[in-house]
C-alpha cells in the first residue's frame, strides 16, 4: 500500500519526503514535533495534541505556518491517504531553511511535515499483557523538557543503553527522583495510591498521562501528582508507562528489582482497559 507524507504544501510519496539540509530542524534540532495515535481513523485527543504543539511552538518563537483548522484538515487527509485503520500521525514544524547561523534568521518560513505510520494492533500486543522491564539512567536532559522539541539526543542515548541492556524503556532519575521515561510518562502505585510526577519543566506533560488522570477522576480512582524517589519506585506495588506510542504498558521490573510480585498489577490493568475503551469509543 502506498504511504504518503505532507511537506510544505504538498502530499508526496513517503519515499520522496525530503527536506533541505539547511533546514534548521536538521542542523540545530530547531523544531517542535507531535505524535498522536489514530484508532479506527480517529485521532486520540487531537485537540490536546494540537494545543501542546501550539504551546511548544510559542515557547521557542516559531509560528505555525497555517491555521489550526487547516492543520486538522491535513491530518484528516493524511489518514485517508494512508488508509491505516490504526496508526500514528507525526507532525514536525521547524524554524525553516536558512544558511547556518545560531540566531533566528530573518524572513525565514517555518517548514511543516506530516507523516503517518501504522500501529500493528491496539490491545493484544504481548508487552501490554505481560509487562516490560525498565532500567534507570541519570537525567541529563536540559531544564525545559516540557517543550516538545526534536532535540532528543539524551533520550536517544538513554533508550539505546536500555536496549543494549534488554530493557524496554529508560527511566530518567534526577537527584534521586523518578521523572519519566525517555519517551513516556511513568506512574506507580505506592502505599495504595497511584502517583505520577507533577507537571514541571522537568517532564513532558504527556497527553496520555492527562487522559489517564481524567479517567481516574471519572472512575473515582484516587491519585496524587506527587514525585516519588527511586527507593519508592523499588517498593511500588505496580507501575506503568504511558505515551501515544506505547499507550499504557505495565512495568514488571526496574533494574534488578521486581515490581510487586513481578506481574502486571490490577490497578494498571483497570486503567489500561479504561484507556483502551476510551480510545475505541
Ligand atoms: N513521546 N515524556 C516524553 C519525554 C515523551 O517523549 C513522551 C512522548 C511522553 C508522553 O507523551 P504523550 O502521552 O503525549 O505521547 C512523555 C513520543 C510518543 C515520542 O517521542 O515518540
Amino acid at each position: 500500500m502506498s504511504r504518503f507524507a505532507y511537506i510544505n504544501g504538498k502530499f508526496v510519496p513517503h519515499s520522496q519526503a525530503h527536506v533541505h539540509f539547511e533546514d534548521r530542524g536538521y542542523q540545530f534540532g530547531d523544531s517542535i514535533y507531535e505524535i498522536a495515535a489514530v484508532v479506527n481513523g480517529k485521532v486520540i485527543d487531537e485537540d490536546a495534541h494540537l494545543k501542546r504543539l501550539d504551546t511548544s511552538l510559542k515557547a521557542v518563537h516559531i509560528s505555525l505556518p497555517l491555521q489550526i483548522t487547516n492543520l486538522k484538515r491535513l491530518i484528516r487527509e493524511i489518514i485517508e491517504l494512508n488508509r491505516y485503520k490504526h496508526g500514528y500521525v507525526y507532525i514536525q514544524v521547524t524554524r525553516g531553511v536558512a544558511p547556518r547561523g545560531f540566531p533566528f534568521p530573518k524572513n525565514v518560513h517555518p517548514s511543516i511535515v506530516l507523516t503517518m505510520r501504522p500501529m500493528k494492533q491496539i490491545q493484544t500486543v504481548k508487552t501490554h499483557e505481560k509487562g516490560v522491564r525498565v532500567m534507570t539512567v541519570e537525567d541529563e536532559r536540559w531544564a525545559r523538557v516540557n517543550i516538545k522539541t526534536t532535540n532528543l539526543m539524551p533520550a536517544v542515548l538513554a533508550k539505546q543503553l536500555a536496549t543494549e541492556n534488554g530493557a524496554f524503556e529508560a527511566i530518567f532519575v534526577r537527584h534521586g527522583i523518578v521523572m519519566e521515561g525517555s519517551s513516556a510518562n511513568i506512574f506507580a502505585v505506592i502505599d495504595g495510591i497511584l502517583r505520577t510526577h507533577p507537571l514541571t519543566s522537568h517532564i513532558l506533560g504527556g497527553i496520555t498521562r492527562e487522559r489517564i488522570l481524567s479517567l481516574c477522576t471519572k472512575h473515582h480512582v484516587p491519585f496524587e501528582e506527587k514525585a516519588f524517589t527511586l527507593e519508592e519506585f523499588y517498593q511500588a506495588d505496580e507501575a506503568f508507562i504511558t505515551s501515544a506510542n506505547v499507550l499504557a504498558i505495565p512495568i514488571i521490573q526496574v533494574n534488578e528489582t521486581k515490581i510487586g510480585n513481578g506481574n502486571p498489577g490490577p490497578l494498571q490493568k483497570r486503567l489500561q482497559d479504561l484507556y483502551f475503551e476510551f480510545m475505541q469509543e
